[in-house]
């Protein structure tokens, strides 16, 4: 630091000394000079360089806990995450990972007891350990990303649909407009005319409110990507070739594997959020006619968790949560006064059915459901036929909901319909016809044993049997009905996403659901990688969610299997063509919410 004042001030010494200064005092003051460097050389290469990090310090993040690390062992020392804040991995900063040269691959084979310490994730899941700390075991980090992955295409919001204008539903932190109560449908707040894409802004907006925040991402349980991937591809889903679809995806995973956190795991910490159906990023070729983007074919995306309103049956990258219903609550009261107000209601109609038929899809069973509603005396129909018919309004799909004891739902265009969260929420029991439009999907937010929550009506006894629905439902006991409804209301909570301007105190809604399931879900990996017995069997195109998600269930026969075409052939990629081409065929009617 005092270089340089110093030979400016000799400098200005000779100045001074006006003209011809004496011979030996030029002599003394090149001496002053030359010892003068000498001394600064010195002190620099001992002194400073001392204080240089050491690019040699191994890795260690837990190098004062003994061996056994394995064992997470329960009196641990007590973690201050303020304390921690030099990331363990700095050797690797900001180098692309070469998976030649990545741990996990080294711990296939059997590793000596003492490479066991070289987990970079060993710090975050020791957080857990410590009970002082109400956040271990739960941080999240949140990538900075720059704002063309996301704030960027909230300011061009006119581009994210030909036919709706997003700049409206983009408001109030993406729950849109407020509704108001104008027929008493609804509470006298906290209801929204939400739009049903709109999760890519709500969830990143309720992650904001995330009580286990951390800057350090050393001691993260995951790692969470503010990308809006659903407004991504939907700005691009129509007429724009394959390049431009791709293009902010491909941009996306070249930036995060540069960051150091991609290397802690290889990304397989990693998780994104877009609220549209998994078929818009699963496209299976580069031909320009093919459908969306390849988002979650990209071998970075692969070893990412994708959080859409749809996902597919088979991949192990993606996992279904719930559309955004109407109603977003900012406390617990809301919640309660709301669900008391449901379980009170009086029931008209046996069951009911909002939707539009598919003329073109040989398949679906709408027509028949359609005509089903048409003729019994318990049955109510609200049509989407017709432009601004009130299929399109909140309110009266509301109303409709809220009068009905079974709401059928069943698939559209794709396996999953908003409406089946809309009619939960209303308290009415909902009536699937195929496993893919909630069982398969949903797994963190519904109960395994679906019949406590709904009726299961495959679709060929609709279709082939003519199975009268009226009369299946009608042999349901009354209070078997009962006990079903107040499981559906006593789901709500989870089902929905809270105001992100608030939060609510107690309850846990559909995004503290998600958040708690992806760290459970990472936090198993982790150990499962420590302990050498991660489950290499799992093989997408056969397999299923179940054997991801919870311990000891295993890959194989799956009672849903006969219910998805899925191709015999496990080398087949393609496994979600047939649902990919329906997505393609008719989310052209995006501009139909409820249709
Ligand atoms: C794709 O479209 C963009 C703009 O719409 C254009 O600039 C680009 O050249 C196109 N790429 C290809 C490969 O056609
Ligand atoms: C995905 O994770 C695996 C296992 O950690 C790793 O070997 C691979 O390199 C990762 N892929 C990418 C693209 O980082
Ligand atoms: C599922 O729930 C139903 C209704 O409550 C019950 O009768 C049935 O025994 C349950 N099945 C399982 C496997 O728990």
């Amino acid at each position: 630091m005092r270089r340089r004042p110093l030979p400016s001030n000799s400098r200005e010494e000779m100045e001074k000394s006006n003209g011809k200064p004496p011979r030996s005092r030029i002599c003394f003051l090149a001496m002053l000079a030359a010892m003068f460097w000498l001394l600064i050389f010195y002190f620099h290469f001992t002194v400073l360089s001392v204080k240089a990090p050491e690019p040699q310090k191994p890795v260690i993040p837990f190098s004062s806990v003994p061996s056994e690390t394995q064992h997470f062992s329960k009196e641990s020392e007590s973690i201050n995450p303020v304390q921690y804040f030099d990331p363990p991995r700095s050797k690797n900063n900001y180098t692309p990972l070469k998976p030649s040269n990545d741990h996990h691959d080294t711990h296939q084979e059997s590793v000596p007891q003492e490479a066991k310490k070289d987990f970079p994730f060993l710090r975050a899941l020791k957080t857990a350990e410590n009970k002082a700390d109400p956040c271990g075991g739960r941080y999240i980090y949140v990538h900075d990303l720059p704002s063309r992955f996301n704030e960027d295409m909230l300011r061009d919001c006119r581009k994210l649909s030909l036919w709706t204008n997003m700049c409206k539903f983009t408001t109030n932190a993406g729950l849109g407009p407020p509704l108001e109560n104008v027929e008493g449908v609804f509470s006298n707040t906290g209801w929204y005319a939400t739009n049903q894409f709109a999760v890519d802004v709500i969830f990143s907006n309720r992650m904001k409110q995330y009580e286990c925040l951390t800057k350090d991402s050393s001691i993260a349980a995951a790692v969470f990507v503010p990308f809006y991937a659903g407004f991504d591809i939907a700005r691009y889903l129509w007429g724009y070739n394959i390049s431009t679809r791709d293009a902010a995806s491909l941009d996306l995973v070249d930036w995060l594997m540069k960051r150091p956190e991609w290397n802690v795991m290889g990304g397989r910490d990693h998780f994104l959020v877009a609220g549209r159906i998994t078929w818009d990023f699963r496209r299976l070729t580069d031909t320009e006619t093919d459908w969306g983007n390849k988002l979650l074919f990209l071998p970075a995306a692969k070893n990412m968790s994708m959080l859409v309103v749809e996902s597919s049956p088979w991949n192990a990258n993606d996992f279904g949560i719930p559309y955004p219903t109407y109603f977003h609550p900012a406390k617990d009261d809301d919640v309660f006064v709301w669900q008391e107000r449901m379980r009170k209601l009086e029931r008209k109609w046996l069951f009911s059915f909002a939707g539009a038929p598919r003329p073109d899809n040989p398949k679906s069973i709408r027509g028949q459901i359609i005509d089903q509603c048409r003729k019994s005396p318990v049955g109510k129909l609200l049509e989407c036929d017709f432009g601004e018919s009130k299929c399109h309004s909140p309110s009266s799909i509301m109303q409709m909901f809220q009068s009905s004891l079974f709401c059928l739902q069943p698939q559209g265009d794709s396996y999953t319909r908003r409406s089946a969260f809309d009619s939960m929420l209303a308290g009415c029991i909902p009536v699937f016809f195929h496993p893919g439009s909630a069982y398969t999907q949903y797994t963190w937010h519904l109960p395994k044993n679906f019949s406590k929550y709904s009726v299961f009506i495959p679709e060929d006894d609709i279709r082939k049997k003519g199975l009268s629905i009226e009369e299946r439902l009608k042999q349901i006991p009354s209070h078997v009905v009962q006990e079903m409804r107040e499981e559906v209301i006593s789901l709500i909570p989870r089902l929905i996403y809270a105001d992100p301007r608030s939060k609510l105190e107690t309850l846990k809604d559909a995004f503290d659901v998600s958040v708690q399931a992806i760290i459970d879900k990472v936090t198993k990996l982790r150990k499962e990688i420590i302990e050498d017995r991660e489950d290499k069997d799992f093989i997408e195109e056969n397999s299923w969610k179940y054997a991801l998600l919870e311990e000891g269930q295993k890959v194989g026969a799956h009672e849903w299997d006969p219910f998805f075409s899925k191709p015999k052939d496990a080398n087949n990629a393609d496994s979600g063509s047939s649902s990919a081409e329906a997505a393609k065929n008719s989310w052209k009617n995006e501009q139909r919410p409820q249709s």
